[in-house]
């Protein structure tokens, strides 16, 4: 699967992300592609993972006349210099798309990037991507097409009028709504309920969960949260299965 975590700024994208990939890590779904799609980079630090460079710095240096052999393409240094640029862990890999592109035409290097991320994700059960907030990711289309989306949302309107634009725009990109959309009710209340509708396959509430503060006060990752935590809790009835 392609799972995509899309949602207005702030709503919990980042951490519901964390959340899916500990789910699929604890299921045994693995290896685990995870792609940190948002500009400022934050699924490391919620991973508690150093990352180094980014596509968009191999991006900037493809452009600026890359250091590298004659003998070698660009596209072939591109997919040595991305597998490098890779974090891996304990059953997933993390890859940090870094800051979107500035002035100038980078179709030819946006192409290498999508081209590169299509052979990779061949090679792992499946893909997870935190998106950037809003609907930039969704239609620069640099992560194929999901079969999942994970829909964030909190009690804003806003953030529901988000989800309901990305609904629409990924059916109009791809002629048909995603074969799966989740949606997640993050920061909950105690006693809010919901009941799942369409289109939505599943719907989870995700409490306040003094756990994760703590985690992210002190930058450790959140795949050490304990079993007890209820938004981890919350998150075991997300099916792994597309
Ligand atoms: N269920 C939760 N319980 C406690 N804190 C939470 C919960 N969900 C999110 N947070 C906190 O809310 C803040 C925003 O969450 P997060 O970074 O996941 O949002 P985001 O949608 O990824 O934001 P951005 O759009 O900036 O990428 C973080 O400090 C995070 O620790
Ligand atoms: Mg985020």
């Amino acid at each position: 699967m392609i799972v995509a975590v899309i949602g207005k700024g702030g709503v919990g994208k980042t951490t519901i992300a964390s959340l899916i990939l500990r789910r699929l890590l604890e299921s045994g779904e693995t290896p685990v592609l995870a792609i940190d799609a948002d500009p400022s980079n934050c699924l490391g630090h919620a991973l508690g993972i150093s990352t180094g460079r980014t596509l968009a710095d191999l991006r900037e240096e493809l452009r600026d006349g890359a250091d590298r052999p004659l003998s070698m393409s660009s596209s072939e240094w591109f997919a040595l210099q991305a597998e490098e640029a890779m974090v891996e862990n304990a059953g997933f890999d993390l890859l940090t798309m870094g800051r979107p592109e500035g002035k100038g035409c980078y179709c030819f290097v946006n192409n290498l990037i999508r081209d590169h991320l299509d052979r990779l994700a061949r090679s792992y059960r499946h893909v997870l991507v935190d998106c950037e907030a809003g609907l930039e990711h969704l239609s620069r289309r640099t992560s194929g097409r999901p079969d999942v989306l994970v829909c964030v949302a909190n009690r804003s309107r806003m953030a529901a009028e988000t989800v309901r634009r990305s609904l629409d725009l990924y059916r109009d990109l791809h002629g048909s709504p995603p074969p799966r959309a989740d949606l997640v009710l993050n920061q909950c209340g105690a006693g809010q309920t919901a009941s799942v509708s369409a289109p939505f396959r599943q719907v989870l509430l995700v409490p306040q969960d003094p756990q994760i503060a703590e985690l992210d006060s002190t930058g450790a990752s959140l795949l050490n949260l304990s079993p007890a935590s209820p938004a981890v809790a919350a998150l075991a009835a997300w099916e792994v299965r597309g």
